[in-house]
């Protein structure tokens, strides 16, 4: 079996010894109906708000996330050293984190790295341990993202994070990395001269930007592609020295941050050379601006693109590439089109998106947020979501 399947097995393989018992596919439930506005069991609450001030030095931008945040960050961040050292017990990675880590900091592009010394000294972390904090991201994050177009050409995106798999299960049967990633998560609205630039929701903490929007110009979503021969490679290259790739997390941000329209976001995110494989899920504000394009390290392999002429009005990824079927045990993209086609071009809104993102396997155990956009509306909507039992693990 090619790499990504047999990481995915090597996963469930892991996951099964930790949980005893794994329920058996299929488990799709029916799709949900007038879930939104959002209440009830599966949505966990509101997420604060934060502006970051873009015209501040990068090392005063997080003061207040992390006067916040701070304890919270500590938590996860012990979580994942007890992690390492349960699998590498001799204490040896922690060692190399906080050691060595730090002399790379250097090397981060601007403005990463001095953002990160900024939240490490509010955290009162080393720096070591605030950097493996950001690169943790970069690895085990499984979602979904949808971009629509409705019959008058206008725009939606939607993603569910989902994140943490193969992380701990807890006796509360919810992974714990999920759980704590919860009071982490954050909107972001960056500003300069006290005007939004770009809103994004995110970890406090993490400097990537997984999922946000520049109102009236473009929405961005990442979605993780697994390559065992990619992602763990590339960073321990970057690590070694070979420090010509991007991290796709900050690239992201990049974009976010700088890019002036759809097109020239979709140049950079299909030509930037990255240190881990992955899906951007890019939105416009124009029929027909909506695409997803699955990253090789080196360049693109498929920009997969909206078609409203020839009835193609969603485009919607999961983990998977769409030549290949998703792993039989994580089809979250069977139901995910099933859902949109039951839907429907004339009745696609923020209510029945999240209907969508709502519907088991869709949402899961691993999902911590879902967050719908409105680039032309300029509506930015995040929740926090819970997927009481009956749920299976993703
Ligand atoms: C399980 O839930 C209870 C109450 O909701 C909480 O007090 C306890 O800390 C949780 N246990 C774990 C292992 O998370
Ligand atoms: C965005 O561009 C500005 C100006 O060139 C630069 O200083 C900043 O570091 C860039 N931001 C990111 C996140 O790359
Ligand atoms: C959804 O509709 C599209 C277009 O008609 C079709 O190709 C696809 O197989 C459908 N998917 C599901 C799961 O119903």
């Amino acid at each position: 079996m090619r790499g990504p399947g047999r990481l995915a097995l090597l996963l469930l393989a892991a996951a099964a010894a930790r949980v005893g018992t794994v329920p058996v596919p299929p488990w799709t439930e029916d799709c949900r109906k007038s879930t939104y506005p959002p209440s009830g069991p599966t949505y966990r609450g509101p997420i604060p708000w934060y502006t970051i001030n873009l015209d501040l030095p990068p090392y005063k931008r997080w003061h207040e996330v992390m006067v916040d945040k701070a304890p919270a960050i500590k938590l996860m961040v012990k979580s994942i050293k007890d992690l390492v050292n349960a699998f590498v017990p001799s204490g040896k990675i922690v060692q190399i984190v906080d050691q060595k880590l730090p002399e790379l900091l250097g090397h981060l592009p601007e403005p990463f790295g001095e953002e990160i010394k900024g939240i490490a000294a509010v955290a009162g972390l080393p720096l070591g341990e605030i950097i493996s904090y950001n690169i943790f991201y970069e690895v085990f994050s499984l979602c979904t993202s949808i971009v629509t177009e409705d019959k008058e050409g206008h725009l939606l995106h939607a993603r569910n994070m989902d994140f943490g798999l193969f992380l701990g299960w807890n006796r509360n049967n919810t992974w714990t990395v999920t759980e704590q990633l919860k009071p982490l998560t954050v909107n972001l609205d960056f500003q300069r001269n006290s005007k939004t630039v770009f809103k994004a929701t995110g970890f406090a903490g993490y400097l990537g930007m997984f999922t946000g929007f520049q109102p009236g110009r473009f929405s961005l979503t990442l979605n993780e592609r697994f390559a065992l021969s990619g992602g763990f490679l590339g960073i321990i290259e970057w690590i070694l020295g070979k420090r010509d790739a991007a991290w796709v997390g900050f690239i992201s941000r990049s974009v976010l941050e700088n890019a002036t329209s759809y097109e020239e976001a979709k140049n950079i995110l299909t030509k930037t050379k990255l240190v881990a494989p992955a899906y951007f899920i890019l939105g416009g504000s124009r029929s027909g601006e909506g695409c997803v394009i699955t990253r090789d390290r080196k360049e693109s392999l498929d920009v997969n693109e909206l078609s409203p002429k020839e009835g193609k009005w969603y485009v919607a990824e999961t983990n998977y590439d769409r030549w290949r079927h998703p792993l039989f045990i994580d089809d979250r993209r069977t139901p995910t089109q099933m859902c949109l086609n039951r839907t429907t071009q004339e009745h696609i809104s923020f209510a029945t998106l999240y209907d969508v993102l709502s519907t088991k396997p869709v949402l899961n155990k691993l999902t911590v947020f879902t967050t719908l956009m409105d680039v032309l509306k300029g509506r930015y909507e995040s929740f926090l979501r819970d997927c009481p039992d009956p749920c299976f693990g993703w």
